[in-house]
């Protein structure tokens, strides 16, 4: 059966206040958030999962799903009542459409959609990676043409936004993404799931490095790869072992961190050049590396380009981006089908808006 939208024609005037309540269940962190007029935060719940992934050594999907099912009207009450408003006061509805894992999105979907129709007001199905790119919009103004570098578990991709809600992917990696290479290099330092934030405190602890290979591909390319440079630390951790020697994990993890530094910020910086950006955005949860922090930092101030990079809360998953982003579209009055499911596999230049 086919459902239709009963509120495209909700225009929202601009003058008014109003309140997106937005669902994030992408991934291994259940999230609702209240946001006011798309960038003032009532309330931002999440759970994650981790704990219970961490045995696994990483995401289990259909655990994962079973985790939202069990915490999601929880985290929704918790929001409403954190936030101090009703539900008869929300505007909209937005929920993470994709991409992610299909079971998991489903929740969130299945969710925001009865919400809606229960409230008879619009739901926006919300890009995730436009929602990491929108953090920024939580904490600062965004001049156009920007340029976001988002570095998450699942994606690293240099994206251009020529004007507000227009995306256009110039670079992506052809392998695994930061986090998800930076996971793997953890495991074989023997942390636990998820290690992007131990191999980072060990780099900076490191007085010695093991200088590893950049990956930088071909002359003009904005894309990334990173497997070699994790076979690269494998192939060191063996070549010690076989010496008996100790593998030296900090100045591996050194070397490790310096090599994604330097080609992520390297890449952005000509990127930027190249486009005539007039601010840098950080994003994703790899946001949250103190080394990547400081060193873009550094090159932007060197080369004169503002930049955003939101608080650690808002870089990792979290539904409060997922409302920044939605809010480009209920400004515009583009909204959802109820007929919408979730998508694992979802275009972000698609997902630009249309007006
Ligand atoms: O954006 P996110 O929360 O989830 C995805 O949408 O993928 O990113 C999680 C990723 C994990 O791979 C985690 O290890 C990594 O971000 N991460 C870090 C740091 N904090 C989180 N990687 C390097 N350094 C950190 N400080
Ligand atoms: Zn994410």
């Amino acid at each position: 059966m086919s459902i239709s939208n009963p509120q495209p024609e909700i225009i929202p005037s601009s003058s008014d206040p109003y309140l997106i309540l937005a669902i994030e269940t992408s991934c291994d962190e259940t999230s609702v958030a209240i946001v006011r007029n798309g960038r003032e935060i009532l309330s931002n719940v999440i759970s994650s999962q981790i704990e219970t992934h961490k045995q696994f050594g990483g995401v289990v999907p259909e655990i994962a799903s079973r985790k939202h099912v069990e915490s999601i009207t929880l985290i929704l009450e918790e929001a409403i009542r954190e936030a101090g408003v009703s539900l008869e006061e929300i505007d909209a509805i937005a929920v993470t459409e994709g991409p992610g894992l299909i079971g998991a999105l489903l929740v969130g979907v299945v969710a925001a959609k009865s919400l809606a129709l229960a409230l008879d007001i619009p739901l926006i199905g919300t890009h995730h990676i436009a929602g990491h790119i929108y953090a920024n919009h939580l904490i600062g103004d965004i001049d156009y043409p920007a340029l976001a570098l988002v570095v998450s578990g699942g994606h690293t991709e240099l994206v251009l936004l020529e004007s507000e809600g227009k995306f256009r992917i110039i670079g992506r990696t052809r392998d695994d993404a930061v986090g998800e290479a930076y996971d793997k290099v953890a495991r074989a330092l023997q942390f636990p799931y998820p290690g992007g934030p131990y191999v980072d405190r060990l780099a900076q602890e490191a007085t010695e490095e093991v200088v590893l290979p950049r990956s930088w591909l071909e002359p003009g390319s904005y894309d990334f790869s990173f497997s070699g440079l994790k076979s690269a630390v494998l192939a060191e951790i063996n070549r010690s072992r076989m010496k008996g020697e100790t593998p030296d994990f900090s100045a591996l993890a050194r070397g490790f961190q310096q090599s994604v530094i330097d080609v992520v910020t390297g890449k952005a910086l000509k990127a930027a050049a190249e486009f005539g950006i007039r601010q840098m955005l950080l994003c994703g949860g790899v946001a949250a590396n103190r080394g990547l922090r400081d060193k873009l930092e550094a090159l932007c101030q060197e080369a004169g380009l503002p930049l955003l990079i939101p608080p650690n809360k808002l870089c990792t998953d979290n539904a409060a981006m997922i409302a920044a982003a939605a809010d480009l579209k209920w400004r515009r009055g583009e909204f959802s089908s109820l007929d919408m499911r979730g998508e694992p596999v979802m275009s972000l230049e698609e997902w630009s808006v249309k007006s």
